[in-house]
């Protein structure tokens, strides 16, 4: 039979062990660029090498000639062209289903000695690992991707009922209450359907506005996070009577938009969510920055559920940590039956 394990008896018991931390260290990143940092860093620690350098191959995505570096600036040409052609280097490629992903560099061994028949072993076992968790990133990334689409589309089939059944409707009876005032007998009758008509264009123009303003909110391009979701808050109280109150600890400094969308997303979301199951009396949501995070609290004192349990119905709860994750940051729910419920988001400011 074909061997496929490697032969590691011969390695030391601490380079073994350090090996297996680096598998197991790996395989807990999701993102793809973490994966990466972790790949050079683990490669330098496992050889003795004091730079370590990644050149992504022409089948990486379209980053081809990509770096990443370990004990050297990648965006010095110099000192990456001396690794990547200089001598006394290691190399090993990392490959994804036979074809290059990356190229891994090696140079300058601790004490200035020369690399080892050992550590090329090695460096090979690690490109092995590398492969298989650069794998189940990208895998991770396309089924993220897929339920944010998923996620999307079904907002979007509300969106379109909405529109067909209230908006289209309405206009619907204004064009036929357009022809009854040309029938109209008199112009009494004319003024009266008039009237009526007038309170119907009304409600159809309250319905557009709601309507673009939940596709997306103006006040987000325009104003940022803070005003956008004071907005929303008071949206919502007065169709609720829910009391909301928005506090933020930031400073008036605007966020990266994809971070703005992704917290206004989520308290848009915990709202919804309030209104459908809390039978809660207040909100409190809260914005503050700490340690190069931005950290948003929706909390409300409802009636709470079970956190732990499994959802499968669902996609609000699933959407919002989709959302966290894409940009590396976390959700945590709390909730217990009876103590009301809160979603703390945390995402970093990169
Ligand atoms: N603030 C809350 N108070 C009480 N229960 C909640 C709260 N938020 C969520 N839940 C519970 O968690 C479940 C999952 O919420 P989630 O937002 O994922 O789904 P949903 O609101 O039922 O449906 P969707 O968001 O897809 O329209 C809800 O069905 C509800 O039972
Ligand atoms: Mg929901």
């Amino acid at each position: 039979m074909e061997r496929v394990i490697p032969d590691f008896e011969h390695l030391s018991q601490d380079r073994l062990r350090a090996l297996v931390a680096t598998g197991i260290a790996l395989n807990s990143e999701l993102s793809l660029e973490r994966v990466l940092e972790r790949v050079v860093e683990s490669a330098a620690a496992l050889t003795g090498a004091r730079q370590a350098l990644l050149e992504l191959a022409a089948g990486a995505g379209g980053e081809s000639g990509r770096l990443v570096g370990f004990g050297i600036d990648p965006s010095s040409r110099e000192a990456a062209d001396e690794i990547l052609h200089g001598p006394g280097t290691l190399s090993e490629p990392i490959l994804i289903r036979g074809k290059p992903f990356a190229h891994l560099y090696l140079a300058a061994k601790r004490n200035d000695q020369f690399f080892t028949a050992e550590d090329e072993e090695l460096l090979r076992a690690l490109t092995t690992q590398a492969a298989v968790a650069i794998e189940m990133s990208e895998r991770v990334a396309r089924d993220a991707l897929r339920r944010v689409v998923a996620a999307q589309e079904l907002e979007r089939r509300r969106l379109s009922r909405e529109l067909h059944d209230e908006t289209a409707q309405t206009l619907t009876s204004v064009l036929l209450g357009l022809q009854s005032i040309v029938e109209a007998a008199d112009a009494e009758r004319a003024v009266a359907e008039a009237e009526r008509l007038r309170e119907l264009v009304t409600q159809a123009l309250q319905d557009v506005r709601r309507l673009a303003v939940e596709l997306r909110p103006k006040a987000l391009d325009d104003f940022g996070l803070l005003p956008a979701l004071k907005r929303l808050a008071t949206g919502f109280s007065e169709q609720t009577g829910i009391r909301v109150e928005v506090e933020s600890f930031l400073d008036d400094k605007r966020l990266p938009s994809e971070i703005e969308t992704a917290l206004y997303r989520i308290v848009q979301e915990s709202l919804t969510n309030v209104v459908k199951h809390a039978r809660a009396s207040s909100v409190s949501v809260l914005v503050t920055r700490k340690s190069g995070s931005v950290i948003a609290v929706i909390e409300d004192d409802g009636r709470g559920f079970d956190a732990g349990a499994g959802r499968d119905e669902g996609l609000g709860l699933m959407g919002m940590e989709e959302r966290v994750a894409l940009l590396d940051g976390r959700l945590q729910i709390e909730s217990s039956e009876g103590a009301g419920t809160t979603i703390v988001a945390e995402v970093p400011l990169r």
